[in-house]
């Protein structure tokens, strides 16, 4: 098979985890005979510093030209880059926030799975993180706060803020009929999480969920506040399979889910719409502060380029390959430095970003 991939190195430790991803990549087509190509793009600071804008028209149509894409991080230190002076729709993030609205990518998909392997870098109680948890966030990414109208305006003397929280009954029945499908794959449960006790726009996910669960009578809905699911999410992550939620949730939970799972640097997520095409990165950002170490965890990207293999070109076994490489690793106990269980260092191999990248693609096999 011909894979076509553009790729978003993006800024902070993006480059770096990007490598380390086409590394594992490169070896999975070698063993399984594919032909794989990539270009690369800007898109965030680095597109900034070259072309003034996050995002060009060039980079997006080169985007819609490949089969998919990859991304590393994109921004910078909120309170200390010079990026942050620019006007909002000038930022890095507006990059990210218009290339998913340009390609239509509605349907994110962020799985935390807690490997037996880490239980020891999972902050919770032995208790808890013994149970082990695999759940599957469905983030809706093109709706919500994020792309409401917005404003700052000066009123009465004072400056006013507004951001709005728009949702279509479409947009809320797609994002659900995604969630249910994956659902039946799994163990069939779905917990949409909104704040139906206060917001209008809550209330109607929750009606718009329920008129979709009618469909799928053998996959169980639970509705849960969101406020209550923070919580829940620390208190009994086993409870969750299928979670629905909005944008801005989404964002908030996927990150909290992404800790509990022993470190952030392990959530891979995929980007999807109507079509095979999709966009794939880790959850995790940019992270300035350790950029050009060579320490970042590479693995979240790694196990993004496998959910690429899986949903954009329907390849299960060299996905399986990947996802195995990583269980591998841990198995013989290789650590970055943010999976290293702290006090119990000298039981484990520490291991550098690219270190890890070279262990992955040694242990793919057919
Ligand atoms: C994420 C990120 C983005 C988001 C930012 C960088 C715009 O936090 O993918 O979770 O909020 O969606
Ligand atoms: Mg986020």
């Amino acid at each position: 098979m011909n894979l076509k991939i553009t790729c978003i190195p993006g800024d902070g430790i993006g480059p770096e985890i990007v490598t380390e991803a086409k590394k594992v990549l490169d070896k999975v087509c070698k063993v399984y005979s594919h032909n794989i190509s990539y270009k690369d793009i800007l898109m965030g600071g680095c597109s900034i510093d070259a072309y003034g804008v996050p995002l060009t028209d060039e980079a997006i149509a080169d985007a819609k030209a490949a089969d998919a894409v990859l991304m590393g991080s994109i921004g910078g230190n909120t309170s200390t880059s010079p990026w942050y002076k620019l006007e909002p729709s000038l930022r890095p993030e507006a990059g990210l926030l218009k290339l998913r609205k340009s390609l239509n990518l509605f349907a994110n998909l962020r799985p935390a799975y807690l490997y037996p392997e880490l239980k020891d870098a999972c902050p919770l109680k032995e208790a808890t993180s013994d149970k082990g948890f695999d759940m599957l966030i469905m983030r809706e990414l093109t709706g919500g706060l994020y792309f409401g109208d917005r404003s700052t305006v000066l009123d009465n003397g004072e400056m006013v803020a507004t951001d709005t929280l728009v949702y279509r009954e479409s947009e809320i029945r797609r994002i659900a009929v995604r969630a249910f499908d994956v659902a039946r794959k799994r163990r069939k449960s779905v917990i949409s999480v909104d704040k139906a006790n206060v917001l209008d726009s809550s209330r109607l996910w929750r009606k718009v969920v329920e008129e979709v669960a009618k469909d799928y009578p053998d996959v169980t809905l639970e509705h849960m506040l969101v406020d209550n699911c923070a919580m829940q999410l620390v208190k009994d992550p086993a409870q969750f399979d299928v979670v629905l939620t909005e944008n801005m949730f989404g964002d908030i939970l996927s990150d909290e889910a992404s800790m509990i799972t022993g470190s952030i640097g392990m959530l891979s997520s995929a980007s999807l719409n109507d079509t095979s095409f999709g966009l794939y990165e880790p959850s995790h950002g940019s992270a300035p502060d350790i950029a050009g170490k060579n320490i970042a965890n590479p693995i979240a990207t790694v196990l993004s380029a496998a959910m690429m293999l899986r949903y954009s070109f329907n390849l299960d076994k060299e996905a399986d390959s990947i996802e195995s490489a990583v269980r591998q690793v841990l198995k013989e106990g290789y650590r970055t430095v943010d999976i290293l269980p702290k006090g119990q260092e000298s039981n484990f191999k520490l291991v550098s970003c690219s270190e890890m990248g070279d262990l992955l693609a040694d242990r793919i096999s057919a």
